[in-house]
């Protein structure tokens, strides 16, 4: 049975690809930092069948402690702080985490064990003020976030460990990718959860920043399925997992409102708040690459995405109305 080490497995890729490792047969470990609360919604379903170890990837020794009594065959670094308004607000958290981070594993790997295998979250927001359209593999980069810088940095330093100390290591170059296990503060969550909140009459506005910023979105399953692949083929490489279809954020708006029969316009309310320091306009990638090498390709239309996005929204608000009108009664 080969084992595999997530970091992150709390956060919502983390979630999706454990399960698809116990699914291939895997021994999971599952990398936590410490917390005063238990964070394991995600991952409540599998907690039994995933040994949770815990760590932190600010914390060198941690890793090495793990990687020395767990031996994997296989590590997936999917840990970072991954929201980009918050970059912003801690730049330098941001760098430890989310750059310095991948180092740090990337070093405790090659200490305790250079031939297991690695895989690094790295992110379109490397693109940032896009160079080319779409954006594939040799792509230069351009981030505009302190979260792009770090993660270009991460993007780099998993190259270089590949060609100096020839580790399999890959760099995943992953478009926005959404599911209902979504944080709710990135747009899309946050979009869907609002439209169900107000069909139940439960809120009366949603308040957005930038609704013409364009994002290429596809289903969370799928992207984690084309980790996995990166790390079965006979060597390592980087590659773009995309749909190649953009959307803007108004239409994912009108999509979602849509659905429940509702008109976008009465509700949505623009904000500055929600505005960034510098804005990525346009994401839309280029997944021939991952196609032919690693037969990869997505599953999920993006109004598929939408509606079941704003489906699983209305039945868990429908659940939690149920439950508080039984506690009542
Ligand atoms: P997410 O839901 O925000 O999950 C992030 C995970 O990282 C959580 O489990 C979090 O733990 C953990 N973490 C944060 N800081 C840590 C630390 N110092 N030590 C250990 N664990 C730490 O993110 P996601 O959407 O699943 O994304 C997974 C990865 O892919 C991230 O690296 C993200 O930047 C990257 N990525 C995501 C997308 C996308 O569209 N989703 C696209 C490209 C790249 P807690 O639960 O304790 O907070
Ligand atoms: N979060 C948020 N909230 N975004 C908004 C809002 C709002 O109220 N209104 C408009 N937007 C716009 C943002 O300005 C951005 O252009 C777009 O919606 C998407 O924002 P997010 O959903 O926060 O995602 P992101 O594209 O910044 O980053 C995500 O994708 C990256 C891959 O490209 C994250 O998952 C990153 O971790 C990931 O690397």
């Amino acid at each position: 049975m080969p084992t595999a080490l997530v970091t992150g497995i709390t956060g919502q890729d983390g979630s999706y690809l454990a399960e698809l490792l116990l699914e291939q047969g895997y021994k999971v470990i599952g990398m936590v930092r410490r917390t005063s609360t238990i964070n394991f919604d995600r991952i409540r379903h599998i907690q039994e069948q995933v040994e949770i170890v815990q760590g932190d990837l600010l914390d060198q020794m941690s890793l090495i402690s793990i990687l020395q009594e767990y031996r994997p065959s296989e590590v997936y670094n999917l840990a970072a702080q991954s929201f980009v308004p918050t970059s912003f607000t801690q730049p330098v958290l941001t760098g430890e985490f989310t750059a310095l981070g991948v180092t740090r594993v990337l070093d405790a790997i090659r200490i305790v064990d250079p031939a297991i295998r690695f895989y690094q979250a790295s992110s379109s927001e490397m693109f940032g003020k896009v160079q080319e359209v779409p954006q594939r593999e040799s792509t230069p980069f351009y981030p505009r976030s302190p979260y792009g810088v770090a993660k270009l940095y991460g993007h780099w330093i998993t190259v270089n460990y590949r060609e100096s100390y020839d580790i399999y290591a890959c760099s995943g170059i992953l478009f926005n990718h959404e599911s209902p296990r979504r944080g709710l503060e990135f747009v899309t969550h946050k979009i869907t959860n609002a439209v169900a909140r107000i069909k139940l009459g439960l809120e009366s506005e949603l308040r957005l920043g930038n609704l013409e910023a364009r994002r290429d979105w596809g289903y969370a399953p799928d992207y984690v399925r084309a980790m996995w692949l990166m790390l079965q083929q006979d060597a390592p490489d980087d590659y773009v997992v995309a749909t190649g279809e953009t959307h803007s954020v108004q239409e994912f708006v009108e999509e979602a409102f849509g659905y429940v029969d509702m008109d976008w316009r009465e509700f949505v309310v623009q904000d500055p708040k929600f505005y960034r320091p510098a804005e990525v306009d346009l994401l839309v990638g280029d997944p021939s690459k991952a196609g032919k090498h690693l037969g990869w390709e997505p599953s999920v239309s993006f109004r598929e995405l939408v509606r079941l996005m704003v489906q699983a929204d209305l039945e868990a608000w429908e659940r939690r109305l149920k439950q508080a009108a039984a506690l009542t009664a």
